[in-house]
């Protein structure tokens, strides 16, 4: 029988409409919180039937907690819409690390733009002087960085990402995405390089709502530049209307629900490197230090990535993401996103007994229901 695993990943969302837990996109699961929910169903009536405000209005949203101003932000329809157009606007040949967010290349090939992947050894740092090498060599007119990695989980330090700013002052555009930091460490913010948008015009800082606020159904996410003309550019390349209304209801909320916010990350980040140490107990799993709220695996046996996550799928019930065909990595790997933190447990006991032949429907698979 051939698994449907396939099929349903190849939706990339509407996953609610499967029987089917989804370890496979990494959203906070300890945010938003309930009373924004309940705030929302009061008010969805009222949402659905009007129009949301202008960008402008809603990056001075975003903007305003970042001790930024609406000229320095965009904000979009999840940051895939922002990455979207900021590589059409500004890249001719990108360069980036790999295995990488893949939507970065297949965005600007998609575009007619050149890709020039830096692959890296598999303990997947990023050894920063080779990159800046290989920016050289072949003579990228633009970067991108993920940080931290995905679906590496690792993370190039502050230090060493101002260090490639400075080689790379001559580019035309360097995109850094921080879309995870916020699950690195609780001090997050002393972590980012968004500060340096006034020292580097050239630099873009790409941020998704959607992960860290555990909102990827609202679609929000962000970018930032300290080069005021292109941000307005930008701007004006997105549709009038490409934020919808409840996801300018969140933005609103923010001050209000706004609080738990770091809290919920911490329980996150708990919650990834216990599921880490639990990993570690599946014997045929090599789980790989993360800084993410999500940690790529490697099969230690002849299984792949692909069957790991086919039989996950059709005894178990759970999806995960299956690395096999990722450029930058081989048929062993895949990745698995942390959810609460009992999910997680729950996982490691299906894990588990997948590696003794334990049938499904036992304690362990209902369980991860629970
Ligand atoms: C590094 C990175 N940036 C951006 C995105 C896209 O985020 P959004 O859902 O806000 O479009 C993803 C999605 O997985 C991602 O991994």
């Amino acid at each position: 029988m051939t698994s449907k695993v396939r099929s349903v990943s190849s939706l990339y969302g509407g996953f609610w409409n499967f029987d089917v837990q989804d370890f496979c996109y990494m959203t906070n699961r300890y945010f938003p919180p309930k009373g924004f929910l309940e705030a929302l169903g009061a008010n969805l009536a009222r949402l659905v039937g009007s129009y949301p405000s202008t960008n402008k209005h809603l990056s001075g949203l975003v903007a305003d907690p970042l001790g930024l101003t609406s000229a320095q932000v965009v904000v979009g329809n999840g940051a895939s819409e922002c990455l979207s157009a900021v590589t059409n606007l500004r890249v001719e040949h990108m360069a980036i690390p790999i295995p990488a967010f893949d939507e970065y290349r297949n965005r600007a090939a998609t575009q007619g733009k050149r890709v020039s992947p830096y692959v890296m050894a598999p303990d997947f740092d990023l050894d920063v002087d080779g990159f800046i090498k290989h920016v050289e060599d072949c003579g990228a007119n633009s970067v991108v960085i993920v940080r931290p990695n995905n679906p590496a989980g690792t993370l190039v330090t502050r230090d060493e990402t101002i260090q490639m700013f400075k080689a790379f002052v001559g580019l035309d555009l360097v995109i850094v995405d921080e879309s995870f930091l916020y699950f690195a460490g609780v001090d997050y913010q002393t972590m980012s390089v968004m500060d340096q948008i006034h020292a580097f015009p050239n630099l873009m800082v790409v941020n998704s709502m959607s992960k860290a606020f555990g909102v990827p159904g609202l679609r929000l996410g962000y970018a930032v530049s300290g080069d005021a003309a292109f941000v307005e550019r930008l701007r004006a390349e997105l549709p009038i209307w490409s934020i919808n209304s409840m996801a300018q209801f969140f933005l609103e909320s923010l001050d209000e629900y706004g609080d738990g916010f770091t809290d919920a990350c911490v329980q996150v980040t708990e919650a990834t490197q216990a599921l880490y140490q639990g990993l570690q107990t599946v014997p045929f799993i090599e789980p790989l230090p993360t800084r993410g709220n999500y940690i790529l695996c490697r099969t230690t046996t002849e299984l792949t990535g692909a069957e790991v996550s086919a039989r996950l799928f059709d005894e178990y019930k759970v999806l995960i993401n299956d690395c096999s065909g990722k450029q930058g990595l081989d048929s062993r790997y895949f990745r698995i996103a942390a959810k609460t933190a009992e999910e997680n447990d729950a996982l490691v006991r299906i894990l588990l007994a997948m590696a003794n032949g334990t049938p499904a429907g036992d304690e362990a698979g209902q369980s991860v229901r629970a």
